[in-house]
């Protein structure tokens, strides 16, 4: 376990880093509170030990400059003064450190102190290990589904592909979007039509203008079932509130509330957007260049205009990649991680594997080679140049 003490008497830290060295920790000092900083940031460290008491930033805070860098491992913060009254250590322990020790230091009391701090950073690591590999379940189980959808019906399930990542895309270039909205979004992105799983198959091939009868209220009916849907299994629950609001309007126009402006979760808005520019260049076959011209007549109507701009912004990014769109074909073997598939790959039977423009991940290579080694599919794949690195 990594240490760092942090005081500003010169004499007095040299006496705690021997003491603290020989209990077999590793061990770091500085002198003021802006080094310390700059030592968090150069080397993990674990546990502080911090005097109160320093010129500039004192103690206290200190530990909330530490507090508001949400490191990703917890920094077990033990705070050293001789201000020993009750309302101090009150003050210290609300201020957000974890422990206060009383000068002159007792250092039998101190080993026992840091041993207490240095179990409470393993529960916090394995606490971590274990919501990572929660969070990594969950998306792969949201991926499953998508597969499902994409092989249910490849062109419900493409689109719901390409809207997830998208949305991603908007998420991340929006300014009123914290990274940790992410993950949600792109999993509505990915989830957002799985409502139409209800809907007759002859619908899923319609546009909306060419629904006739009670098509159209049928397919109006789509984002309640896909909530419903969702609504199954607790963690998804966030996921179908969003899925619910995905066709709701600017304007108020939409469906199934006719909320309006604002009313419209922002999320379920990023995911209207990238399912419209999704379909204006799938569904519609209107080519990167035109896509601008289409899109600034959802402006302030269908979409929010912040929307709008960004769409245009990512179609500029498309127009130059589509530049570069030459594929190669490469074996299974020499496949690698980020690169993107430029054509569908399906068994020799003709069911769905994978769609094009999937980006390769570890699992999606290991899955390819899976099929090859079932005799399902070729020993080759198409890639796009664009997507090789190195
Ligand atoms: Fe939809």
């Amino acid at each position: 376990m990594n240490i760092l003490i942090i005081d500003d008497d010169r004499t007095s830290p040299g006496l705690l880093e021997k003491k603290i060295k020989d209990l077999g920790y590793e061990v770091k000092t500085a002198l003021n509170g802006k080094t310390a900083m700059e030592e968090l940031a150069q080397k993990k460290t674990e546990l502080i030990l911090c005097d109160w008491m320093m010129p500039e930033m004192d103690g206290l805070q200190l530990c909330q400059n530490i507090r508001e860098l949400q490191s990703e491992h917890y920094i077990y913060f033990i705070l050293i003064s001789d201000k020993n009254s009750k309302q101090d250590i009150k003050r210290g322990l609300k201020g957000g450190v974890d422990d206060y020790i009383s000068k002159p230091i007792d250092f039998d009391e101190l080993e026992t102190r840091i041993e207490i701090g240095a179990g409470i950073i393993r529960l916090n690591q394995e606490l971590n290990n274990q919501i990572k590999r929660v969070e990594k379940n969950y998306f792969q189980i949201i991926q499953m589904i998508n597969l499902i959808l994409e092989t249910y019906d490849e062109k419900l399930g493409s689109h719901c592909r390409r809207v997830g990542k998208l949305s991603l895309e908007l998420a991340k270039l929006h300014p009123e979007i914290s990274e940790k909205e992410f993950p949600l979004i792109e999993a509505a992105g990915l989830l957002h039509d799985i409502g139409m799983i209800g809907m007759p198959k002859k619908l899923l091939q319609k546009k909306r203008t060419e629904m006739i009868g009670n098509e159209q209220k049928e397919f109006q009916n789509h984002p309640n079932l896909g909530e419903l849907i969702l609504s199954e299994i607790d963690i998804l629950k966030p996921v179908a509130a969003i899925v619910k609001s995905h066709h709701e309007q600017y304007n108020g126009y939409g469906f199934p509330e006719r909320l309006k402006h604002n009313k419209i979760p922002l999320a379920a808005q990023i995911i209207s957007a990238a399912s419209i520019y999704d379909n204006v260049i799938h569904k519609n076959n209107i080519t990167l260049d035109k896509v601008p011209e289409i899109i600034q007549r959802f402006k302030g109507y269908q979409l929010a205009p912040k929307l709008v701009d960004l769409l245009l912004e990512i179609n500029q990014a498309n127009i130059r990649q589509e530049g570069q769109k030459e594929d190669i074909e490469l074996e299974l073997d020499k496949l690698k991680e980020g690169m993107m598939l430029s054509r569908k790959i399906t068994m020799k039977t003709g069911a769905f594997v994978m769609g094009s423009n999937t980006e390769l991940t570890s699992h999606g290579i290991n899955k390819l080679k899976g099929y090859f080694r079932l005799d399902a599919i070729p020993d080759k794949v198409f890639i796009y140049k664009f997507s090789i690195r190195g």
